[in-house]
């Protein structure tokens, strides 16, 4: 069978990841989650006592940093397990300066597309229908109001045990929203052929069987039993 790409984007927080975790689930791809990658970065540029706001600083990590996505969904930089750090408020507000320097992604791209050559990927992020896989044959563009990604987060952090308040998930929200839009290089906006759904009124079950629609509408794939 021929390899199949499904591209999901879409603004901070709108559920994307775990919508794009089960649909790989059920289709048996691999998932990809490439925000977890600029994540892992802004970590290690924060360890090493740089600066994330200063892209020459951050820049000079590229030929060090290693980041490893593994199969059981865990994620390694520089061999060290980042899984849970890199989801702290310290990572999450710095995220999106790290996401806009455009030679870390250039890195980030070169590694995202090789992870999706040889095989079935379910990826998520801001720029894969776009710039990354402009040739999934799947893209999804997934949105949803600020209040309810904002809420969503905030639960999110409540069950890791990551202290934050709802304000200061919203105002974390918006802040991404602008800079991930805003960039000149890639910046986050809808593929003129990507499918926009709006899952402010879905729960995850829902967007999960929404997206499974639109791949077998577009591949003409059988959706396994689930
Ligand atoms: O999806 P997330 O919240 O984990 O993403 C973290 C940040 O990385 C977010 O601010 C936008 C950026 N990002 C990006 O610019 N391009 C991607 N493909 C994925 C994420």
């Amino acid at each position: 069978m021929k390899n199949i790409s499904i591209a999901i984007d879409g603004p901070a927080a709108a559920g994307k990841s775990t919508v794009a975790k089960k649909v790989a689930d059920i289709l048996g791809f691999t998932y990809i989650d490439t925000g977890a990658m600029y994540r892992a970065f802004t970590y290690a540029v924060i360890k090493a006592g740089l600066d994330p706001q200063n892209e020459e600083e951050s820049n000079s990590l590229i030929p060090s940093v290693t980041i490893e996505l593994r199969e059981d969904g865990k994620v390694f930089c520089c061999d060290e397990d980042v899984t849970r750090v890199i989801r702290e408020p310290s990572v999450s507000s710095n995220v999106s300066y790290i996401a806009s320097y455009k030679q870390i992604r250039l890195a980030m791209v070169d590694m995202q597309r090789k992870m999706a050559e040889s095989r079935s990927v379910v990826m998520d992020g801001r720029d894969i229908g776009t710039y990354v896989l402009p040739k999934a044959e799947v893209k999804i563009f997934q949105i949803a109001s600020v209040e309810t990604r904002a809420e969503r987060r905030y639960k999110e952090n409540q069950e890791k045990g990551i202290p934050t308040s709802l304000e200061d998930v919203i105002e974390d929200v918006k802040k991404r929203d602008r800079i991930d839009s805003g960039r000149a290089f890639a910046p986050l906006c809808k593929a003129d052929d990507a499918v926009e759904l709006d899952t402010s009124h879905l729960n995850i079950e829902e967007s999960v069987e929404a997206v499974l629609k639109i791949v077998a509408e577009k591949t003409g794939l059988e959706i396994p039993c689930h």
